[in-house]
């Protein structure tokens, strides 16, 4: 329950980093109160049912997959495109299911991820100073659309809605279907140990489901369909606020047998819900203690991320999960760490120690983000990361995490199901020439489809290896 001293606006009397400049006050005010009318995008009884998920993961009982694009475009609220991520996480899962032996827990990076933190509120664009391009629920990419406009807010409530409602449809109608054969396409990897270490993986997972199949244990509604929850950084607040509703939250369904007659059910209690997706995190410029994202999201009862990285000192750490989780709920708090390949080894074990050596140990999700702390441009000024950065990164945090005793509880992946080419390396050895091919994020550089499945390919290895000397020989 939120804090007698928190209110959906409270987070106003608070210094902001990152705030959207609104040229227009009567504009912004249609906007929100539009979307204050509009009904919720989610619904509680989803948010809780993450959050016991989650629950699971902090406590090393299943495997945290997040995914999806930098900037998501008001344009990528089109079949295919949410189609092709759909199936690409469903994969990636199955790859994890198998390698980690852990149920998978899914988020998309998707239907609302449109406002981005910028470094400077202008740039140069053909020799002229424009705003920079801050997301679609802010601004408009193209140069003549660079104003904010507050109308924004109200298209990307109805882009963020068709995204969900198509993501629920497609799902319930099958298009996770574990009884259809699933495309692998690993014709691509050109190194003969790792194709071969990939066609051993999906082979092991197609006797898998064929075994199923053969003694009808896949027609169970788990192999029917699969959960994919949403998520998007909580940037703009004037949005989280307008969808944020008090609303009862979900009980336990009580069956007949459980509940006689005359047992009383325990009072409603209402809570808020941030209702624009199930999951929000806060990004790593704009977490200080004392500003308007954490006042905001402390008062919410979804489940909450933090990115932290080099520049999160140590003793932040309990301040900040104590601000945001005062009763150390177990699953609320997901810690998104994001330090790079050369800076992980050195910095995750001082944050590891603060926070499992407190009230929250086995209480928050440590979940890698391997590509932000990884981006670096090339000699031509093409922002890309590299494969192997990335891998080095989320291989090195699994193993400080084995070290200090503690679970590395999932992913946080920037992706894209499209063949893109903005990454550098992975199976298909993409090289700096191979940028412009298909070069299309207007934001951070993202792994195409089939570097996504090679990292989870290597994530499963990684721990199919672990595993290995504790099987007992016989
Ligand atoms: C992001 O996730 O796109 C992002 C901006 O990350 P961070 O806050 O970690 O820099
Ligand atoms: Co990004």
């Amino acid at each position: 329950m939120s804090s007698p001293d928190w209110t959906p606006d409270s987070w106003r009397s608070k210094p902001i980093k990152h705030a959207t400049p609104y040229p227009d006050q009567a504009s912004l005010k249609a906007a929100t109160a539009k979307l204050g009318r509009l009904p919720p995008i989610v619904h509680p009884r989803e948010i809780i049912d993450l959050k016991a998920h989650l629950r699971d993961v902090a406590q090393g009982n299943a495997f945290l997959l997040q995914g999806g694009d930098c900037a998501e475009l008001f344009d990528y609220c089109e079949q295919n495109s949410i189609e092709s991520k759909i199936k690409l996480l469903l994969q990636m899962s199955l790859v994890l299911i198998w390698g980690a032996d852990k149920r998978v827990v899914r988020i998309g990076r998707m239907a609302g991820q449109y406002a981005k933190p910028r470094s400077s509120p202008t740039e140069i664009v053909n020799g002229k100073e424009v705003p920079s391009f801050k997301g679609d629920i802010i601004n408009g990419h193209a140069l003549e659309d660079r104003e904010v406009d507050a109308g924004r807010l109200v298209q990307a409530y109805h882009h963020s809605s068709a995204t969900h409602n198509y993501i629920r449809a497609s799902l319930s109608s099958g298009l996770a279907d574990l009884h259809r054969p699933l495309d692998w396409g690993l014709g691509h990897v050109k190194d003969p140990t790792l194709r071969a270490k990939y066609s051993e993986a999906v082979n092991s997972m197609t006797d898998m489901l064929r075994f199923l199949h053969t003694i009808g244990a896949n027609r169970t509604d788990k192999l029917d369909t699969v959960d994919l929850f949403t998520s998007h950084e909580g940037l703009v607040l004037e949005y989280e606020q307008a969808l944020t509703r008090l609303l009862e939250r979900p009980r336990i369904t009580p069956t007949a047998c459980s509940e006689p007659d005359g047992v009383e059910l325990e009072p409603a209690v209402k809570e808020y819900y941030d209702t624009s997706a199930h999951f929000l995190w806060i990004g790593d410029r704009t977490r200080q203690i004392d500003g308007a994202h954490v006042e905001f999201f402390r008062g919410v009862a979804n489940p909450i991320g933090v990115k932290i990285g080099p520049t999160t000192p140590v003793e932040d750490l309990l301040p900040l999960l104590r601000t945001l989780n005062p009763t150390a709920e177990p699953g609320k708090i997901t810690l998104i760490t994001r330090y790079g390949a050369s800076r992980v080894a050195e910095l995750l074990p001082l944050h590891i120690r603060a926070v499992e050596g407190s009230e929250f140990r086995r209480c928050v999700v440590w979940q890698c983000d391997p590509m932000h702390g990884n981006t670096v441009s090339t000699p031509s000024g093409v922002k890309t990361r590299r494969f192997r950065d990335i891998f080095s990164e989320l291989r090195q945090t699994l193993l400080v995490h084995r070290q200090e005793g503690s679970f590395m509880g999932g992913v946080h992946l920037e992706l894209t199901g499209d063949a893109v080419t903005e990454c550098l390396g992975g199976g298909e050895a993409l090289d700096e020439d191979d940028l412009s091919t298909n070069y299309t994020s207007y934001c951070d550089p993202r792994l195409n489809e089939k570097q996504a499945l090679e990292l989870a390919f290597l994530v499963a290895d990684h721990y199919r290896q672990e595993r290995r000397p504790l099987v007992p020989q016989i």
